[in-house]
């Protein structure tokens, strides 16, 4: 027998998210849901009250339907068989989109249940995935969000992210994090020597104003150097275009082109960047509308960049081999609270790496200080993680379980 206690808490914009406590005999887990704000069509949907507080945000409802429904139909079951508890759940709120009972309400569920399943059963919860996904454990490398644009950053460039990403193969992570705040505090010393003004972003990345899609990537570039690393060997680079932000009736539309861009068009600026830039990651290049878009990313493959789907895909295993067929990418994110249940998340991982693709679980814009994500991802095998700058609790308190694991697994 276990109890549930949801209350509203807020996360890192300040906006209301949900926040379960999971209280049995001998324990209590807590957890929060994350919330997007560049968020694709595809994505379950959070129970949001839509009255006047907080501009329509606030969880009441979804904090209602905790305790009607899915406590009474739960408490009684055996932590020991999480996949099951969620099964459940799923059972009460068969919607596409979990609009009955809300994805806040079954994630925020599904995250203590999961942690409490590792409490009852012994296992680091990184552990307990890896058994349940029949993944192999990995120490992921960190795409560090350095630089934030787009909707995180009130559209200083129409790209979203833009990510340092540390390669010190064999290296612990202890000192990709260490190398990678050397850049960072570069970065930071650059702004101020240019005058520029700046400020922090939602992902805790510098934000100012740019010219172009392509400066963030010159300051990034004298930052490593001015370091004193070597570019595309100690640091290369990522984007997260959210390419869904910038497209408006089959156009793509940069304030620094004169016109808008077609898909190809697109496509020349994405290969111009991999030619200047250290560029060796780039997620949602095009908009998930766009297929002709999302065929020509193979040119961007043959090149060896590593293509993410994010909205495309949207942690969605129901619609994941529709979606896979028609478009050329060979990496998606994990977002948990896409899909709305843990079991879904792991049944889209299995999925996906069961058509080689690389995984790469990541965070949202609206944080908190739940660091489910880095157990998750660990358990996964993740090849990559997205949690954002090195700076803000809600965003380091991933990056510290990492750590927590890293040690862990030498000392094994
Ligand atoms: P979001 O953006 O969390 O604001 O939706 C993250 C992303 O697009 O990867
Ligand atoms: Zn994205």
């Amino acid at each position: 027998m276990f109890k549930l206690y949801p209350r509203q808490i807020l996360n890192s914009r300040g906006e209301p998210t949900l926040e379960v406590k999971l209280i049995t005999d001998s324990f209590l887990v807590e957890a929060s849901v994350p919330g997007g704000k560049s968020v694709s069509t595809k994505e379950a949907q959070p129970l949001r009250d839509k009255k006047e507080a907080y501009d329509g945000l606030t969880v009441e409802e979804s904090i209602e339907k905790i305790n009607t429904i899915i406590a009474p139909a739960i408490e009684s079951m055996d932590l020991s068989r999480p996949l099951e508890i969620d099964e459940k759940m799923l059972s009460l709120d068969p919607t596409l989109k979990k609009t009955k009972l809300g994805a806040n309400s079954l994630l925020a569920v599904s995250l203590a249940v999961y942690k409490a399943a590792s409490i009852t059963l012994r296992l680091p919860l990184y552990r307990l995935i890896s058994q349940l996904a029949g993944t192999k454990i990995n120490l992921p490398t960190p795409l560090i969000n350095i630089i934030n644009g787009g909707l995180h950053s009130h559209q200083t460039t129409e790209f979203q992210e833009y990510h340092l990403i540390p390669n010190f193969p064999n290296k612990p992570f202890a000192f990709l994090l260490s190398q990678s705040w050397l850049v960072l505090q570069n970065l930071i010393q650059l702004v101020n020597q240019e005058k520029k003004q700046w400020g922090y972003g939602d992902e805790g990345g510098i934000s100012c104003l740019f010219n172009s899609n392509a400066e963030p990537f010159q300051l990034l570039k004298k930052a490593v150097q001015g370091a004193g690393f070597s570019l595309g060997t100690d640091f290369y680079f990522g984007l997260d275009a959210a390419a869904n932000n910038f497209y408006r009736q089959g156009k793509y539309s940069l304030r620094e082109k004169k016109t808008t861009l077609s898909s190809q068009e697109l496509l020349n600026y994405y290969q111009e960047l991999i030619t200047s830039f250290p560029l060796q990651v780039i997620e949602d290049p095009f908009a998930e509308e766009d297929s002709t878009g999302w065929k020509l990313s193979q040119k961007l493959l043959d090149k060896k960049a590593i293509i993410v789907a994010d909205d495309l895909t949207s942690t969605n295993p129901y619609l994941f081999p529709k979606i896979e067929e028609s478009a050329s990418f060979d990496s998606v994110l994990i977002k948990p609270n896409q899909i709305g249940t843990i079991k879904e998340t792991l049944q889209f991982a299995k999925m996906a790496k069961a058509k080689k693709k690389n995984l790469i679980v990541s965070h949202r814009s609206g944080e908190t200080c739940d660091p489910f994500i880095a157990d998750l991802a660990v358990g996964l095998g993740s090849k990559f993680v997205k949690f954002g700058n090195i700076r803000q609790g809600e965003r380091v308190v991933k990056y510290n379980r990492l750590l927590e694991i890293a040690s862990e697994l030498t000392n094994d």
